[in-house]
């Protein structure tokens, strides 16, 4: 495995050499640590927090200090991997000031070494402005969560030719803006291989079949920590809900039972007295 860090442009040296990205969400300092330690290449900082950690339907109402706070707490856990701040709705889409502002302080405040934004040619002037000052920028095209009142659903994108075209379109812009990853989520296998072929950046995949450059899961379904839904193209490598639950259970019955904790020995009693 790969000791030193991973920097933005190893990400595309990566697509060169044909080795994929394996890429998962953290939103604190363990769980950081411990997805670093098993080698994955980047952590997304994702306003997914919103759903998994911090209990909201959605990541809408996620704001640029639920994310910052996170960042931190990611950045101190992460020693090899690329941390990447997701920029919260309305954190970007105002103006392209209020963007470098705000992206500014993912990486001045937060430790992050890039931001993640959704859309594609609306968002170009804002990816180009963040680009020219030094931030690098890694677009989020297919299913946009921060769009969900819009699209009326977490839906599957792109299974029309024409939606098909302009995600492409959206792809080569972000692109042309300087973006040095896009990320593809819930879009058919064949649109992603399609914009993966068509692409110098990396493609990373979710929901999006096997060909992109990379893959991103959110950790917490990964992990079968999140239980309230699992999305179809989740694969849960561990089944940590369950094993909380058992090892809690035996917790309270310990404490109700007198088991826990043990009694102190009359030896050691003895010499505390
Ligand atoms: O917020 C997030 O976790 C994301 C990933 C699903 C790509 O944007």
């Amino acid at each position: 495995m790969q000791h030193k860090p991973v920097r933005v442009p190893d990400l595309k040296a990566r697509k060169q050499r044909g080795e994929k990205i394996a890429m998962l969400t953290a939103y604190d300092a363990t769980m950081a640590r411990l997805l670093d330690r098993a080698g994955v290449d980047a952590l997304l900082v994702g306003d997914s927090v919103g759903m998994v950690v911090l209990g909201y339907e959605n990541t809408v109402r996620v704001t640029l200090d639920d994310i910052l706070h996170h960042t931190r707490a990611v950045s101190r856990g992460a020693e090899r991997a690329l941390v990447v701040a997701d920029m919260p709705f309305l954190t970007y889409q105002v103006s392209a000031a209020d963007a470098v502002r705000n992206a500014g302080r993912l990486l001045q405040e937060g430790g992050a070494a890039a931001v993640k934004l959704e859309g594609g040619r609306p968002v170009v002037d804002v990816v180009t402005r963040l680009v020219e000052v030094g931030i690098p920028v890694m677009g989020h095209l297919g299913l946009q969560p921060q769009s969900v009142h819009q699209v009326g659903g977490f839906l599957r994108q792109a299974t029309r030719r024409e939606d098909a075209d302009a995600l492409l379109a959206d792809a080569r812009a972000l692109e042309a803006a300087g973006a040095f990853a896009v990320v593809l989520e819930a879009v058919p296998s064949e649109v992603a291989r399609a914009v993966t072929a068509a692409l110098e950046i990396p493609t990373i995949g979710i929901g999006a079949g096997p060909d992109c450059d990379g893959q991103i899961l959110v950790s917490s379904d990964m992990l079968g920590l999140f239980d309230a839904f699992v999305p179809p193209f989740v694969r849960q490598y561990a089944h940590l809900a369950d094993t909380i639950v058992t090892a809690t259970e035996a917790y309270v019955e310990d404490v109700r039972a007198g088991r826990y904790p043990k009694p102190a020995a009359p030896a050691a009693t003895a010499r505390m007295t």
